[in-house]
């Protein structure tokens, strides 16, 4: 079976190659490098000792994804390609709708005329909203509070109207929780543009002294220790839900929805004591007041993954905080030289 991953040099995609050629499918990239690199994809020809095809190509490039399509039998589509900084997201609203869902529109034409039905789509817990039913599950409710999760929702949208239209289509919703590590080897990674917003970079960016100290905003959440609490799941299980979720969508058709978190939420202070207990490495902060448009608590429930896709997340927080930096010591400005 061939897999296409649109954005597959990217963090997760990158992690998805390995796993997904690691079980022997074949795979094709196609990336426009915006948010990677070449180097990535060179990585995962390294880590599995393997080689596969990548384009160049936007993929709201019409010719150009249909070249893709032309020169390759897919049976299957990833996509992972797009924009998600949440916070940027809300400065440029326009270049993340039409990015987002121009690109999906444009690989689902695409595959209709080559006539490929099958499609896993990268979603995420952003599309719960600021929802405090938990562990979430994938009846909650969703509703976002920024233009990227909305691009998240309308393509999750699309992809059910889709099915509703053609009972040979399947697709795969995955929604994401908050994926942070790196695959064992430290080979690859996630190489954030600029500077990062999420916490693990942030506390990568500290241990290595690029940062004077982390800042911990808020802690008068109503949580355990007062910081926020969330489902941080190792991006190899993420990589290998992936997987699941291509055998499923063959096997069925229709749009499904499924979380992929660990079900369990780890809160800022433990994430901090964690990484410096299992790395040996301070991390210094600082008490700052709340990020705006954070929630305090958000974790999944994985039931419906392990019921439908046979998966769970195998991996604990020790064991991410342990590859997160073994990426960074190895790679101190990510695949710059
Ligand atoms: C986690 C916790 C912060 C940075 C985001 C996106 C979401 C998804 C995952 C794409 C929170 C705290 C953070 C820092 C801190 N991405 N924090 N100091 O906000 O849960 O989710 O990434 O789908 O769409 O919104 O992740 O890593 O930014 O924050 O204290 O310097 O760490 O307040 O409690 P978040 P995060």
């Amino acid at each position: 079976m061939t897999i296409l991953l649109t954005g597959g040099a990217g963090y997760i995609g990158t992690h998805t190659c390995v796993a997904l050629l690691e079980l022997g499918y074949d795979i094709i990239v196609a990336d426009n490098y915006i948010n990677s690199t070449p180097l990535a994809i060179d990585r995962v020809k390294e880590i599995t000792g393997k080689n596969f095809k990548s384009y160049d190509v936007d993929v709201c490039d019409i010719p150009g994804m249909e070249r893709v399509f032309e020169e390759n039998k897919i049976d299957a589509v990833i996509h992972f390609a797009g924009l998600k900084a949440v916070g940027e997201s809300c400065a440029i609203p326009l270049r993340y709708y039409r990015n987002n869902l121009d690109s999906t529109l444009t690989l689902l034409e695409c595959m209709q005329k080559y006539g490929v039905r099958n499609f896993v789509f990268s979603s995420s817990a952003t599309v719960y909203g600021t929802s405090q039913n938990m562990p979430l599950d994938e009846k909650e409710p969703t509703g976002c509070t920024n233009p990227y999760g909305w691009t998240k929702y309308m393509i999750e949208q699309i992809l059910r109207d889709t099915a509703a239209a053609d009972p040979e289509f399947s697709a795969v919703l995955l929604r994401y929780f908050n994926p942070i590590g790196a695959h064992e080897s430290g080979l690859i990674g996630e190489d954030p543009n600029g500077i990062p917003n999420n916490l693990m970079p942030r506390i990568l960016n500290t241990a290595a002294g690029k940062m004077k100290a982390l800042t911990v905003f808020g802690n008068d959440y109503p949580t355990p220790d007062g910081t926020g609490v969330r489902d941080y799941i190792h991006v190899c299980d993420l990589a290998e839900g992936h997987a699941a979720a291509i055998k499923y969508a063959v096997e069925h058709k229709g749009a499904e929805a499924i979380n992929l978190g660990t079900g369990n939420g780890y809160s800022v202070f433990e994430m901090i004591h964690t990484f410096e207990e299992v790395n040996h490495t301070p991390v210094p902060y600082t008490l700052e007041p709340r990020r705006p448009g954070d929630i305090a608590t958000c974790y999944a429930s994985p039931e419906k993954a392990e019921k439908c896709l046979g998966w769970k997340a195998k991996r604990g927080l020790a064991e991410m905080c342990r590859d997160a930096w073994n990426w960074q010591q190895k790679n101190p400005n990510g695949y710059k030289a």
